[in-house]
């Protein structure tokens, strides 16, 4: 299969949107939001608009990535400037066959050339160990509240985050979006039919799960 990796074009908007929104649905909760954060961070100052890339397979969109800006603050309000990925998406029809990877693959050398010091996620490790990713306890890496989140996953990429502990995330504040906003918005897609799937579950427990 032959992948092509490239920047999304500002016409292709809905059709990322789309594709996110057939990635997610019923997967983690009923529905989903992610194609409706995916159009509010586009004009978010935390947006990364030089790491956004399509996956295209057969001339066709298959596969998006969006990144935008997160920080560390550690013990001595030291702050380390970090980014964040997702939605990361693949059609359905062409998960588990590299696109996720390769569009991780494409974009770390351009975080690292920026200058940024990891690549910081809430994600299922089983997705993305084999790009590198470890658990954030592992460099004493915390949510806010100081806590472990067992999904808070760290590809590091300079040795600073090595030389202090007690860092707390900070994602950025797109993610705080209005679940009523985003309901609104999905009206303007063709309806699907939400409903529970044992993924959500899944979800659920990895949500609620911490490292010691
Ligand atoms: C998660 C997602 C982006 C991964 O992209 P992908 O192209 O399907 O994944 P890849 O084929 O590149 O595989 C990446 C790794 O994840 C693993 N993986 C992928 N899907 C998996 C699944 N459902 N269960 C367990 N492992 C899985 C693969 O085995 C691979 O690991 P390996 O290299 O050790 O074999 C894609 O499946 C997707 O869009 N899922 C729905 C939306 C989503 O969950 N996005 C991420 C939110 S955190």
């Amino acid at each position: 299969m032959d992948i092509t990796i490239r920047p999304e074009a500002p016409h292709e908007h809905r059709t990322v949107e789309e594709l996110i929104r057939a990635a997610f649905w019923n997967l983690y909760v009923p529905g989903c939001d992610e194609h409706y954060l995916a159009h509010i961070m586009r004009s978010h100052p935390d947006f990364c608009h030089d790491l956004n890339f399509v996956a295209e397979v057969n001339g066709a969109i298959a596969g998006s990535i969006m990144y935008t800006r997160s920080r560390l603050i550690g013990t001595g309000a030291e702050r380390l400037e970090t980014v964040t990925f997702g939605p990361l998406s693949v059609l359905p029809a062409y998960q588990r066959k590299g696109i996720g990877s390769a569009l991780i693959r494409h974009t770390l050398p351009l975080v690292k050339a920026a200058g940024y010091h990891a690549v910081i996620i809430y994600g299922n490790p089983s997705n993305y160990v084999s790009s590198g990713f470890i658990g954030s306890s592992s460099f004493g890496i915390g949510s806010p509240e100081g806590a472990f989140p067992t999904a808070l996953l760290v590809l590091p990429l300079s040795d600073t985050l090595r030389s202090s502990r007690g860092w707390k995330f900070y994602q950025s504040s797109v993610f705080e979006y209005s679940k009523t906003d985003a309901e609104e918005y999905d009206t303007q897609f063709p309806p699907m039919e939400k409903r529970h799937q044992p993924s959500q579950e899944v979800f659920a427990i990895l949500s609620r799960s911490f490292v010691q």
